[in-house]
């Protein structure tokens, strides 16, 4: 298993990347081709679940995905989302981590500059990852922040504050690169852009949208690596036609 404060002290000198995963098998590919984080994300109640957003999703379902992306894991840490209203108090954010951690998640992501709970998380010894910028457990659009300078400048006092407390990283979503380039030379940690440019210290993408799973092509950051969605509609489509045609299950598929 890679070691989170190994990964850390890449700053500067290699990029770090990131991608969710939701389930054994996805998993265990990610695992196997070699990524340095996956994130168990809460993105999870929108293309798992085929909610609008990722405000619907509890900590049950958060266990249960990350106890499947533990089993597919063998080499890479695994950051699990906390859901919303799952840290509004330490005591909450300190139980449902330690269950997230038991679930097999190395260390958790939670959404705003909780300066309380991050503190209290890390003394008792769990990692932290950050996220700020556009932060879908309390977006009411999802549009590209810190744009205006107000918004700019408390977005990076934000990551200064969440990097004084010694977060693993940060994870910087849908604001200008001029934005996420600054904070990336400010702080000390790891920040992981979406939609966020190049200069970040890593990258991360929803595995589902860069796998072109999705029907529609997403936001303008997101870069479809593949077209699952045509491929995965062609096999059904063939499978489809030799049922109805009686091609399949032909004397090789069948026991006799
Ligand atoms: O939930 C998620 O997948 C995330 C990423 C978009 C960073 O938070």
């Amino acid at each position: 298993m890679k070691k989170l404060e190994e990964i850390r002290l890449r700053k500067g000198k290699e990029k770090i990347v990131m991608l969710t995963a939701y389930d054994y098998q996805t998993a265990r590919i990610v695992d196997e081709v070699g990524v340095d984080l996956i994130l168990v994300g809460d993105s999870l109640g929108v293309v798992i679940q085929g909610s609008p957003d990722t405000k619907s999703v509890t900590m049950q379902d958060m266990l249960y995905h990350t106890r499947a992306v533990a089993r597919g894991s063998q080499h890479t840490p695994i950051i699990a989302d906390m859901p919303i209203d799952s840290y509004n108090t330490t005591e909450d954010a300190l139980a449902n981590a330690t269950r997230l951690l038991k679930a097999g998640a190395h260390g958790v992501k939670l959404e705003g500059n909780k300066t309380e709970v991050i503190k209290a998380l890390m003394e008792s010894g769990v990692q932290v990852m950050g996220h700020l910028g556009l932060m879908p457990q309390i977006a009411e659009t999802y549009r590209v922040k810190g744009k205006d300078l107000d918004e700019a400048q408390r977005i990076y006092n934000d990551a200064t504050q969440v990097d004084d407390l010694g977060v693993l990283a940060i994870v910087l979503e849908c604001i200008p690169e001029a934005l996420s380039r600054r904070i990336t030379e400010s702080v000390k940690t790891l920040t992981i852009g979406i939609g966020a440019g190049k200069y970040c210290d890593g990258q991360v993408l929803v595995i589902n949208d860069m796998l072109g799973l999705s029907s529609d092509v997403g936001p303008k950051f997101v870069k479809r690596y593949a077209d699952l969605n045509k491929l995965v509609a062609k096999a059904i489509a063939t499978f489809k036609k030799e049922v109805v045609s009686g091609e399949y299950p032909d004397k090789d598929h069948t026991y006799h």
